[in-house]
């Protein structure tokens, strides 16, 4: 075992579960880097039983946590983001090692983590509510936040590190406990940040079951989570598919959910636009961690007057990118996560042909001494038309579909025309085109963007999307709210009860 990857607290064999203590007593998954095909470690899973044990231990850790003031609770993530920034390169490393994204994808993935815990630390004195004029004479009417309870957080494979951070660094200052479910396919990225959690609430005095982890199968955990009555929100970040099935379960008890579900993410290229801005941002945008973030750029839609220039600039950066081993500094695209991505990358592939699209260049495994482990491909870019049943689904690969359009109209109905609603982005120099994009009328996404990609959100504005997306929002912004419960409170001080909308007590016989 590598001493970079010991001082992540990772082993040869690690145990999935930890509430204070490391726990778990289920099956024992081998987790393999998409790199290589290399085995990386073996995790042991954690039970139904271990399941229970944790969530009652977070619920523990929960009445204490609650009554810290904000303030204290913040120290905590301040500390917390103090460790992340020393451990940024081994933790990149990790998620690079887990995940095939290139490095400085998974440093900027790590930096995420630490803005998102300096933005709590500023929040946790910032958790305020609002006075509101009273109908009532000599009564005060006002709102709090409380702390909601122990909070669920399922998290995917290509951010195994930032989403967690987004939700956990939020709720931990808004006095919740966290139970994390993360992807099966990112156990080490997990276990390594608990432990990291886990020290710093040692050092602080917490308890460090505030931040459980439970690794294990979606069929044992997601179902328990999400039927739990004692865990008033789920946040919950994967497939459509997923969400649906998730949402059915905790809306049934009248839980709530943050859902952060697929995307199916555009680009307008109008006539007035810098084709060479365009260009980088759609390439970044589609290419960027293998086409595997939900704010992937999947669509380009391009006026038909600047669709040849832009097919021949994208061509010519589709052709010249460097693919392969995504801890080499010079690499630019590493592997999908696994061979059944590729699988499913090749099947898009061969329905958008008899769909009746075509393929410019890419979309072939690379198989060879330089690409090991059956995950690597060639980016694919097609051309395609917006109606086909395929280009309204997300296939999470670098796959992408150039679409003509005629005008401002037609192109924003087509971006709209799809059941996703995450990110969009409009390349114009023209004003009013700009504006009309971001207007009611223009894009219906959650994320709607001026000469900028539709990924690599700041953490500072609130995200998520809206329709198939789930229309959670994580990160910036109020979103804390969504993990305190509001209480609204009157106070009467006049030693009557005059009852509201103007009636008195006794008015009325
Ligand atoms: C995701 O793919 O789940 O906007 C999140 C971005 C990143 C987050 C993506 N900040 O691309």
């Amino acid at each position: 075992m590598k001493t970079w990857l010991q001082q992540l607290g990772i082993q040869k064999s690690n145990k999935g579960a930890c509430c204070g203590e490391w726990r778990a007593g289920g099956p024992v998954s081998e987790r393999v880097s998409p790199i290589d095909g290399q085995v990386l470690c073996r995790v042991r899973t954690a039970t139904a039983a271990d399941y229970e044990h944790a969530v009652e231990r977070a619920r523990e850790a929960f009445l204490r946590w609650r009554i810290t003031p904000a303030p204290v609770r913040g120290e905590t993530i301040r500390r917390f983001g103090a460790v992340l920034r020393e451990r940024k390169p081994d933790l990149a490393r990790l998620v690079t090692l887990e995940t095939g994204k290139i490095l400085v994808e998974a440093e900027g993935e790590v930096q995420e983590m630490i803005d998102i815990c300096d933005f709590a630390v500023g929040l946790s004195r910032q958790l305020h509510g609002l006075t509101i004029a009273s109908e009532r004479p000599k009564h005060r009417l006002m709102e709090q936040w409380h702390p909601l309870g122990v909070v669920g957080v399922i998290t995917a494979f290509n951010f195994p590190v930032a989403v967690w951070a987004w939700n956990s660094a939020l709720a931990a200052v808004c006095g919740d406990a966290i139970v994390w479910k993360p992807s099966n396919k990112t156990p080490l990225c997990a276990i390594a940040v608990t432990r990291i959690a886990e020290r710093v609430c040692r050092e602080t005095g917490v308890d460090p079951a505030i931040f459980t982890l439970l690794i294990g199968g979606a069929e044992v955990l997601g179902e328990q989570l999400s039927a739990d009555a004692r865990i008033p929100l789920i946040s919950a970040t994967g497939s459509c598919e997923m969400g649906f099935q998730l949402a059915r379960t905790v809306h049934a008890r009248l839980g709530r959910t943050i859902l952060e579900l697929g995307g199916n993410n555009a680009v307008i290229v109008m006539p007035s636009a810098d084709l060479d801005l365009a260009a980088r941002a759609i390439f970044f945008g589609a290419v960027g961690t293998a086409g595997q973030r939900c704010t992937t750029t999947r669509r380009v839609i391009a006026h038909e007057s600047v669709h040849s220039a832009l097919k021949a600039k994208l061509l010519a950066a589709y052709r010249s990118i460097r693919i392969g081993n995504p801890l080499d500094r010079r690499t630019l695209m590493g592997p999908l996560i696994d061979p059944q991505a590729v699988k499913t990358m090749m099947k898009a592939i061969e329905r958008l042909k008899r769909e009746g699209g075509t393929i410019l260049c890419g979309g072939e495994p690379l198989t060879g001494r330089r690409y090991p482990g059956g995950c690597y491909v060639t980016p694919c870019l097609a051309e395609a038309r917006n109606e086909f049943p395929l280009v309204k689904e997300e296939t999470f690969a670098p796959l992408l579909y150039l679409i003509p359009c005629r005008n401002l109209d037609e192109a924003m109905a087509k971006n709209n025309d799809v059941p996703q609603g995450l990110s969009s982005a409009i390349f114009t120099n023209d004003l009013r085109e700009a504006e009309a994009f971001l207007s009611v009328c223009g894009s219906d996404c959650g994320i709607a963007n001026v000469n900028v990609g539709t990924s690599g959100a700041e953490i500072g504005g609130a995200f998520g999307g809206e329709k198939n997306t789930g229309g959670g929002r994580e990160s910036g912004s109020d979103v804390w709210k969504s993990y305190m419960r509001r209480q609204t409170n009157t106070l009467n001080f006049s030693g009557e009860l005059p009852l509201a909308q103007g009636i008195h007590f006794g008015d009325h016989p």
